[in-house]
């Protein structure tokens, strides 16, 4: 199964996109075939529409969700990268949550009680912050790591590990080479 990595970030040249670099060249050094979304290349559309409000009634998948859903049911392994924003995420990924992460194909509810039913698929979530790590932790109590690896992933049955990388200022000699370590230490205990 190939891995789904899901990319959201304006393409500066920057820690993500170290880290989406890094990611590349791990799959090439390993021969792993994969598929990327590249939200803000394809410009992806991150408002959630009338007729996609799925708690007033509405579940119209637009043709582009539904062959997201489908990468999503084909794999078992998703990668997510991007920033931390305000606590949370791009706007962007934010939106392909809200729309793609729907009722009825990622969660249903049985009575009250919540079924996640993305059970079997593990992600793999790089998460860089402007806050030294250790401060995020203390001080901002994890939020953002909380957010994709409880509320939104494990809502809908994925296991997540989240790997967050601290201090992302501006990019440092330092910084690349941490990223350039760490990057294929947590993919290869991802994959296996
Ligand atoms: C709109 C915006 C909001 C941000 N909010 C936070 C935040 O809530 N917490 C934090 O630690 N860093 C925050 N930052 C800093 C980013 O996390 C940091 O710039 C990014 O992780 C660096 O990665 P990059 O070089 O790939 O852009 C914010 C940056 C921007 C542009």
């Amino acid at each position: 199964m190939k891995p789904l990595v899901i990319y959201a970030h304006p393409k500066t040249n920057g820690h993500c996109s170290t880290i989406l670099g890094e990611v590349k060249k791990y799959f090439k050094s390993h021969k792993i075939k994969y598929d990327l979304i590249d939200l803000y290349a394809e410009k992806y559309d991150a408002l959630l529409h009338e007729k996609e409000h799925y708690t007033a009634g509405g579940y119209s998948v637009s043709k582009r969700n539904k062959e997201i859903q489908k990468m999503i049911l084909a794999t078992d392994k998703l990668i997510f990268i991007y920033p931390v924003w305000w606590g949370s995420m791009p706007a962007v990924l934010k939106g392909f949550i809200d729309r793609v992460f729907v009722g009825r194909f990622a969660f249903k509810f049985r009575g009250k009680i919540p079924v996640g039913l993305l059970k079997g698929k593990k992600a793999l979530v790089f998460l860089t912050t402007g806050s030294a790590s250790w401060i995020y932790k203390l001080i901002m109590s994890n939020r953002a790591v909380k957010l994709i690896k409880n509320d939104i992933l494990g809502f809908c049955g994925v296991k997540a590990k989240v790997c967050q990388i601290g201090g992302c200022t501006k990019l440092t000699d330092a910084q690349k080479i941490k990223i350039q370590k760490v990057v294929p230490l947590r993919l290869r205990s991802f994959l296996k």
